[in-house]
């Protein structure tokens, strides 16, 4: 029976322990956030972040060996096992501003957990995205006081991606553990995959050393994010040689080598992971001397911001190159489905884009819209946050897709056709609709990587 305790309650800390103590009941699990608000919602029937399957879970744990608080001090004196998932956003001031990763909320945790552990030996699982070698610096500021806990730094890289997360740590395709390569080590990183071994089969616990683990987590993100870019450079090429993106994603997608996820073209990819984890690689090779490595990767977050920029051209011109007092209305604002996360969605620079242009802009989103307000409030412009749909789209020139929420293919397009301004547009930033029925209702339609639907 040991306490488990994880700093950060976020979207990675939240579902993660949700998932540990329903499968681990001996344990105890609490989770710790600076912010009471977020734990004042973890511990109602309104969670601080939406998640399929996540309140059920959490109903079924919470106050049994799951429980939410803010005394931090307390909480670390009684942890055998510290998760740490604080959040460690992309650096945005001084050296390798824009690049690296801001580690003052990770450190300030590193420091609190040497002020208050009491227990003789300790586990700190990295959980947050970090760097590579942070592991090694964490266990730096541990052995830097005197404290008379022997510390063990293990490396557990998240791989849950939003809107399937708890699908995706009930069956995860692997679970990474990284521990120093001694045996205190190994018994740590042993410690923590037992807890995981309760629902994942063995063979799907991959035990490494720490740098390994970590790098893996950011070599992992850019590569699904390369695929991304890949897919949409051809979008493009598609839209001038009348081949077609689905028809090319799915033809690659059938060679078992290249397998067929990942190969869906978009308006650009967004979360809090893909661009940062690029960003940290590329920072990381800058460092060790490689700019060609560099320059490569860094590639990868340009094209994808390139076709967030193609998409907004592309509005423009069909347009007729004037925005100026259009409405023009963005279906979702969430970078994905099935979650209000917003953190760089290309839904953001894209309202930047249009407002640059004096567009009017309406933003509706089933999950999104607390968070969208928030993003776009540095925007002096004439933008508004609409919940019905409908609403939404009353007297505007054209539709712009951004996320690919289900309830988007079930709308009644005839009645949104009847209240738009004519001649309407529809701009599908996810290939998500049925284009050939958008066009008979009368919808000029542009997908992505395709022979756009004209009547003009
Ligand atoms: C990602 C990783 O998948 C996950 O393993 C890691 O732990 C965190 O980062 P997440 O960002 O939550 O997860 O979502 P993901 O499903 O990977 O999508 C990322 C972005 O890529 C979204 O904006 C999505 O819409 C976009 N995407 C995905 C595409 O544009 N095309 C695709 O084919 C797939
Ligand atoms: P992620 O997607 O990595 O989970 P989030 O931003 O959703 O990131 O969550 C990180 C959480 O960590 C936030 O709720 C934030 O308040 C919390 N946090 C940041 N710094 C500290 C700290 N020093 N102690 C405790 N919690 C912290």
């Amino acid at each position: 029976m040991s306490n488990i305790l994880c700093i950060g309650a976020g979207y990675v800390g939240g579902p993660t322990m949700a998932m540990i103590s329903k499968y681990c009941p001996e344990h105890t699990v609490t989770v710790v956030d600076i912010n009471q608000e977020r734990i004042d919602s973890w511990n109602s029937d309104d969670l601080p972040i939406y998640e399929p399957g996540l309140l059920e879970v959490v109903q079924q744990t919470r106050g049994r060996n799951l429980f939410f608080h803010t005394d931090i001090a307390g909480a670390i004196t009684d942890a055998d096992i510290i998760f740490v998932s604080v959040n460690t956003p992309t650096k945005m001031f001084g050296e390798g501003a824009g690049k690296a990763a801001d580690l003052q909320y990770w450190e300030k945790t590193a420091r609190d957990i040497l002020q208050n552990c009491s227990k003789p030996e300790v586990i700190v699982v990295e959980k947050s995205t970090l760097p590579v070698r942070t592991a090694e610096a964490m266990a730096r500021i541990l052995e830097s006081g005197h404290s008379s806990t022997k510390f063990s730094v293990v490396s557990n890289p998240e791989f849950l991606a939003e809107g399937t997360a708890i699908e995706d740590l009930a069956n995860p395709d692997r679970v990474l553990i990284g521990g120093e390569e001694n045996e205190n080590g190994r018994k740590a990183a042993e410690t923590v995959a037992e807890l995981y071994a309760h629902w994942v089969p063995r063979d799907r616990l991959l035990l490494t050393s720490v740098w390994s683990s970590e790098l893996s987590k950011l070599v992992a993100n850019a590569m699904l994010a390369q695929r991304i870019s890949s897919v949409n450079s051809i979008s493009a090429l598609c839209e001038r040689t009348e081949a077609d993106i689905t028809e090319v994603s799915r033809a690659i997608g059938m060679d078992t080598r290249i397998g067929a996820k990942f190969l869906q073209a978009s308006i650009g990819f967004g979360g809090s992971c893909f661009r940062k984890d690029i960003l940290h690689l590329s920072y990381l090779c800058e460092y060790y001397g490689l700019p060609e490595v560099a320059d490569y990767w860094a590639s990868v977050v340009r094209i994808n911001e390139w076709q967030t920029e193609r998409f907004f051209q592309n509005i423009l011109q069909q347009l007729f190159n004037t925005l100026a007092g259009k409405t023009i209305t963005l279906l979702g604002f969430a970078f994905k489905q099935n979650t209000g996360d917003t953190r760089d969605s290309p839904a953001i620079p894209l309202c930047e884009k249009l407002v640059g242009e004096n567009a009017r802009v309406r933003i509706h989103d089933p999950k999104a819209l607390e968070n969208a307000r928030v993003d776009l409030k540095h925007l002096n412009a004439d933008i508004s946050f609409v919940e019905d749909v409908y609403e939404a789209v009353e007297g505007a020139h054209a539709l712009a897709l951004v996320t690919q929420w289900a309830e988007y293919r079930e709308l009644d397009y005839e009645r949104i056709f009847k209240v738009m301004a004519e001649p309407a547009f529809i701009f599908d930033g996810r290939n998500h609709l049925d284009h050939a029925k958008l066009f008979e209702i009368g919808f000029n339609v542009f997908p992505l990587g395709k022979t756009p639907f004209k009547h003009i």
